[in-house]
């Protein structure tokens, strides 16, 4: 990836400072062990990991040269239980930077799936560590397929998973999808940060896919069934049980009934 070809598109703070590898583990864990010496809108981005992590304990397919793997480390400073909320906003930038970078018809599925054609083309993985009073880091690892083709996935995935090329049928640089991103998750951070948390909740929920549908969501060890209502301040899903019961959820695995 050209690195300078990101950074000469960068037009806010996030990705002023910016550090590129071959390879890492993970760039969420890079983030993690760098941030203390770094500048908040600090960019750890590589062209492969080797351990690179998805929610849930899974793991997130990274091969070399053909998607994005960056991570944006963050001091937000707001409550822990609106952790959400940063999911959130960066699932509302990425949303709105591959529209425009791709044409493609992106939809979020809550909290952070970034879909088209009911297929995940890219994920975010935010991480963050807390006083009692306020997150003082937030590390939001985005992956993005731009390139990957269908034969490059694993089998249990293939039906499951995309990328811009699949969707497509043609190869994307990944510089701008990259530069377009960081200016678009500036902006909303902003829009975070002069107070206005109901803009990015009304706007996630112009970009999602989820609400209105029958859904089930595995949180820990509960699993609910019922009507994915809307999101709160916080960025908790609001689902109405069969029993009238309107349950609050922080987070978890969604799976929208057909
Ligand atoms: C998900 O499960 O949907 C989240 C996937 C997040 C993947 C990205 S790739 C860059 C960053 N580093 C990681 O190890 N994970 C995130």
């Amino acid at each position: 990836m050209d690195i300078d070809a990101v950074k000469s598109e960068i037009k806010g703070d996030i990705g002023r400072e910016m550090v590129f590898y071959d390879t890492v583990g993970s760039t969420n864990t890079v983030a993690l062990e760098l941030a203390e010496g770094t500048e908040e809108g600090a960019v750890v981005i590589s062209d492969s990991q080797e351990k690179g992590r998805g929610r849930l304990g899974r793991s997130w397919v990274s091969p070399p040269g053909l998607n994005i793997y960056m991570s944006i480390i963050l001091r937000p400073r707001i409550e822990p239980a609106h952790v959400t909320l940063i999911t959130i906003l960066s699932a509302v930038a990425c949303t709105h930077a591959l529209r425009k970078t791709t044409g493609l018809a992106i939809a979020v599925k809550w909290p952070n799936d970034l879909m088209v054609s009911d297929r995940k083309l890219g994920g975010i993985l935010t991480e963050i560590k807390t006083t009692r009073k306020e997150i003082v880091l937030a590390v939001i690892g985005i992956g993005i397929n731009v390139n990957m083709e269908a034969g490059d996935f694993p089998e249990q995935i293939r039906m499951m998973a995309t990328s811009v090329k699949n969707e497509t049928g043609k190869s994307f640089a990944r510089e701008p999808i990259v530069s377009e991103i960081l200016n678009e998750t500036d902006r909303w951070y902003k829009v975070l940060h002069a107070g206005q948390k109901k803009e990015i909740i009304s706007e996630w929920q112009r970009l999602t896919s989820t609400l209105g549908k029958q859904v089930l969501v595995t949180a820990g060890q509960e699993t609910y069934y019922g009507l994915a209502e809307a999101i709160d301040d916080g960025g908790m899903l609001l689902v109405r049980l069969p029993t009238g019961e309107t349950k609050r959820i922080n987070s978890g695995d969604l799976t929208v009934l057909k």
